[in-house]
């Protein structure tokens, strides 16, 4: 009996190990297997926009980063981050500008830098009432980022 049980809870284990391999090689989010993809939990291009320009505006008022955006074109940077977060989320956007190495290199962003520009992030997610299991698939797919952004 208890190796019966022992084998159907490996054999569990395999078919769940099969199924994350599986899930993982499929390019769709976590979300889109049960419900609307993170694209439209972000609310689409609308939402995104509300969010993205919320955030340049929060980011804007923090004196830990602000002057590293002095010159910024703001208006672009906006579209961009737009159509950088559309793509990455599942939606129709094409995210034609530099890949984060080339957009930011030169300009020796910190690790203090990145922490607050990923806590103005969260921050302004949450100000926006963004769901909180699309709070943390879009951190998810930014966070990974912080090796070509930071120190080069
Ligand atoms: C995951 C995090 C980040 C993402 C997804 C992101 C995304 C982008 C994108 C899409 C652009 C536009 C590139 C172009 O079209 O030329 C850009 C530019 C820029 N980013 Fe970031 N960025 C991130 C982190 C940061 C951080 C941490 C800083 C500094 C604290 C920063 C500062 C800037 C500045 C100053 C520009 C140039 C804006 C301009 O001159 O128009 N970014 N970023």
């Amino acid at each position: 009996m208890r190796k019966t049980s022992t084998l159907s809870a490996g054999l569990g284990t395999v078919a769940a190990l099969v199924l994350a391999i599986g899930l993982g090689g499929c390019a769709k989010n976590q979300t889109q297997m049960n419900g609307p993809s993170l694209y439209e939990q972000l609310g689409g291009q609308s939402g995104i926009t509300t969010v993205v320009h919320a955030f340049l505006i929060n980011v804007g008022k923090d004196h830990r980063i602000n002057a590293a955006f002095a010159h910024a074109n703001l208006a672009h940077l906006q579209a961009q981050m737009v159509a950088y977060i559309g793509e990455k989320s599942g939606g129709p956007q094409i995210y034609t500008g530099p890949d984060m190495y080339q957009a930011h290199k030169g300009m020796h962003i910190t690790d203090a830098q990145w922490n607050a520009f990923v806590q103005d992030l969260g921050a302004t997610l949450k100000q926006e009432k963004v769901p909180e299991l699309a709070q943390s698939e879009l951190l998810g797919i930014l966070m990974p980022k912080k090796s070509e952004i930071v120190g080069h």
